[in-house]
């Protein structure tokens, strides 16, 4: 089974006016001819911006962060209704900023996936252990768990809808990238799990990585059979790493 690739850029709480239209600009004219799926989350105070900038091209625009409610009383919140209004077609749920900053449980985390599904968006479920957990050797089980988590929310049928993101947090931001074997390890297990529940719905799931992704190690990453694309953060804000990952995805 040929998954299509797909490299989202994270933006987190990095941009402004000027700089995102340099940056978008640098990108357009370096991926004319590439077949993987772009994708872009730029902080929610320029998702009008970016999702104006990439109508009609083949970059896709994501949200960083979603509430579960449709609307109300939830101040500072964002609905899936407005991220739709706005364009946006993916949104991150469970980043390890969001579990770790935030206090968002598995529990929130499925909850947010199954709205983001409902609402007819398509979730970047991010999972993924801390150093601490890589040591005990416990990282297929906490991987495991943050699945299940969702799976029991939304039931395998819907698993077809989620992108998932495997991020190891000791490799996110630190430079610190697992190598291309230990990512593989992972993905494959995470597809195994899901198999165990429907093995066609596993073939077809897509399963990125994320954590300190360059363009220096992308290519030997994307080489790996389960590993579908990247999630990037540091190395989305610079044109010619973005652009590098996305060539080395074919
Ligand atoms: P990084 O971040 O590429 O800067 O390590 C990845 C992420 O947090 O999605």
């Amino acid at each position: 089974m040929t998954r299509k690739k797909i490299v989202a850029g994270n933006w987190k709480m990095n941009g402004s006016l000027e700089s995102n239209e340099q940056l978008l600009k640098g990108v357009f004219a370096g991926i004319e001819s590439e077949n993987s799926l772009v994708i872009v989350a730029p902080p929610f105070a320029y998702l009008s911006q970016v999702s104006a900038m990439v109508k009609g091209t083949q970059v896709s625009l994501a949200a960083q962060n979603s509430s579960q409610y449709a609307s109300g009383a939830y101040t500072g919140e964002t609905s899936l209704g407005m991220l739709k209004d706005l364009g946006v077609e993916y949104v991150l749920v469970g980043h390890s900023e969001r579990r770790t900053h935030y206090g968002e449980t598995d529990g929130i985390v499925a909850e947010k996936t199954k709205a983001i599904i409902e609402s007819g968006l398509i979730p970047i479920l991010c999972i993924g252990e801390t150093l601490e957990e890589r040591q005990s050797e416990q990282t297929l089980l906490v991987c495991a768990k943050q699945i299940n988590a969702v799976l029991s929310e939304v039931g395998i049928s819907n698993f077809e809808k989620v992108v998932v993101a495997y991020e190891p947090v000791w490799a996110i931001g630190t430079g610190l990238s697992a190598t291309a074997q230990q990512a593989q390890d992972v993905h494959e297990f995470v597809r195994k799990h899901i198999a165990t529940q429907d093995s066609e719905i596993a073939k077809k799931v897509q399963i990125l990585y994320g954590g300190s992704v360059k363009a220096s190690n992308s290519e030997e990453l994307f080489a790996m059979p389960d590993i579908d694309g990247a999630l990037v953060g540091g190395a989305s804000l610079i044109v010619e790493e973005f652009v590098g990952i996305i060539k080395s995805a074919g």
